[in-house]
């Protein structure tokens, strides 16, 4: 004999539904997450260690007045750290979710929402970059040379950039002067 179906069933159903919906929007929101900065030309998402963004600001020799940029600023660690140094940091992310996140670590910093390769750089000390590929970072080399002053500071985390000289490298560090 067939069960009858009940409101409890149909409210049953209608919360499964409204589950799977929800984690499927979660899926579809972590994908597009990754790629969207690919899109843009940019890097996918992964934090640099805090005690390593220690260790580059250290080398690049932070100053209090520097202004310094995180071109891509992820979920803001280096914003967090430079702001321990430095009274003028910026970070540029295109991703909303680590834009707020980094906006909420980061609270000293200002975090601007939006893509790297439009943002103004002129008044820039120090750039600090993750990105990961190398035509990517091929392509942040030629921004920086059109864009920044002469004597900016770059710092790269794990990846060198082709096209900056000269390098003073430790480890998975490498610093450039324009
Ligand atoms: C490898 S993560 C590094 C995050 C952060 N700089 C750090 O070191 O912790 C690269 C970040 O760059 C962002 N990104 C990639 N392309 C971008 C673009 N065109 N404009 C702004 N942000 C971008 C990604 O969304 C990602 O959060």
């Amino acid at each position: 004999m067939d069960r009858v179906v009940t409101s409890d069933d149909r409210k049953h159903e209608i919360m499964l539904d409204l589950l799977v919906t929800i984690l499927a929007l979660m899926a579809a929101y972590y994908v597009g997450s990754i790629f969207l900065p690919m899109l843009t030309g940019g890097a996918g998402y992964s934090p640099t260690p805090r005690r390593k963004a220690r260790e580059a600001l250290e080398m690049v020799g932070l100053r209090r007045d520097d202004v310094l940029y995180d071109l891509g600023c992820g979920t803001g660690v280096v914003l967090a750290e430079a702001s321990r140094y430095c009274d003028n940091v910026k970070g540029i992310e295109i991703e909303p979710l680590r834009w707020l996140v980094a906006k909420m670590r980061a609270r000293d910093a200002e975090v601007i929402l939006g893509d790297l390769f439009r943002q103004d750089i002129s008044d820039a000390d120090v750039i600090f970059l993750f990105q990961y590929e190398v035509r990517v970072n091929e392509r942040i080399a030629r921004k920086i040379k059109e864009e920044a002053r002469s004597g900016t500071r770059v710092v790269s985390y794990l990846h060198p950039i082709e096209g900056l000289q000269p390098y003073v490298r430790r480890g998975d560090i490498f610093i450039y002067t324009t």
